[in-house]
């Protein structure tokens, strides 16, 4: 996840790898490519960006509303981060389009970049944060679900990340809910099978704590984090 959304300020949650996934979809990329089904993916900067930005921050408050991230924020928040992520040096805003609608979307930017809260984790482990691409949030709308398309949205993700050659791995924050969470969907599954498909690692050794407000509650709760990581000395150029 990456600086935002979340608790006036970010939080985690998405996931990555790289350009067409193993099961599947056929993308068509902010290169020109195509997705599976006729999905388009766009990376939003700048005018691309301010058109959109509205419907991004319905998307990512639609999906963020739900469990586990449970997230109750303001368009107008969302927008000024959004804004913000877009403007900041390695920033990343890739969003993925059906028929000019957008349908999923993922965040990202430099570790030393992040929230102290997303950082300094990293940093007590003895990790430089400068060589550490922060996945934010990795949202799909329902509908969209199982179509490969989160997946397809990481891995060009993670090209552009290759890209740069700034960095030494990739990492992303998930929330860990209670597995008795009296608003966790009895048909909810983690996506973790997936996280370690795409070659991302849990590091037993790094763990953060993120504050928000949960929907229909009154008070911020400290929500503890676990983190994934993917080296990308062992996938870069594989
Ligand atoms: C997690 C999420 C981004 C995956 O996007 P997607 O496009 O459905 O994913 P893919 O089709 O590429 O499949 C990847 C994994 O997503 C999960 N997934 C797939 N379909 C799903 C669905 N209908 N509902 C929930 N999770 C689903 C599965 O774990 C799947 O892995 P699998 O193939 O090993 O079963 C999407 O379900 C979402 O936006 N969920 C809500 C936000 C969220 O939980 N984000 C991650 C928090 S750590």
């Amino acid at each position: 996840m990456s600086a935002g959304a979340l608790p006036e300020g970010g939080f985690a949650a998405a996931l990555p790898a790289r350009p067409v996934p193993p099961h599947g979809p056929r993308l068509q990329g902010d290169d020109g490519g195509d997705i599976k089904g006729g999905i388009r993916v766009e990376r939003l900067t700048g005018a691309a960006l301010a058109d959109r930005v509205e419907e991004l921050a319905v998307l990512r408050l639609a999906v963020l509303g739900e469990f586990p991230y449970l997230y109750s924020g303001s368009a107008a928040y969302e927008e000024r981060y959004l804004s913000d992520l877009a403007g900041l040096p390695g920033g990343l805003i890739l969003a993925a389009f059906e028929r000019n609608r957008m349908v999923a979307a993922v965040t990202g930017a430099p570790l030393d970049q992040e929230l102290d809260a997303l950082r300094d984790p990293f940093t007590h482990a003895g990790c430089d944060p400068r060589s550490i691409f922060y996945f934010g949030e990795v949202v799909v709308l329902p509908c969209h679900r199982g179509r490969g398309i989160g997946t397809a949205l990481l891995e060009i993700g993670e090209s552009h990340i290759h890209e740069t050659g700034r960095f030494a791995s990739i990492a992303f924050g998930e929330i860990v809910r209670s597995i008795d969470h009296p608003r966790r969907p009895n048909a909810y599954r983690t996506p973790d099978a997936a996280w370690r498909r795409l070659g991302y690692r849990l590091e037993p050794e790094i763990g953060g704590t993120l504050s928000w407000c949960d929907a229909c509650d009154r008070e911020e709760t400290a929500k503890p984090l676990r983190f994934w990581v993917k080296s990308l000395a062992t996938s870069i150029g594989a």
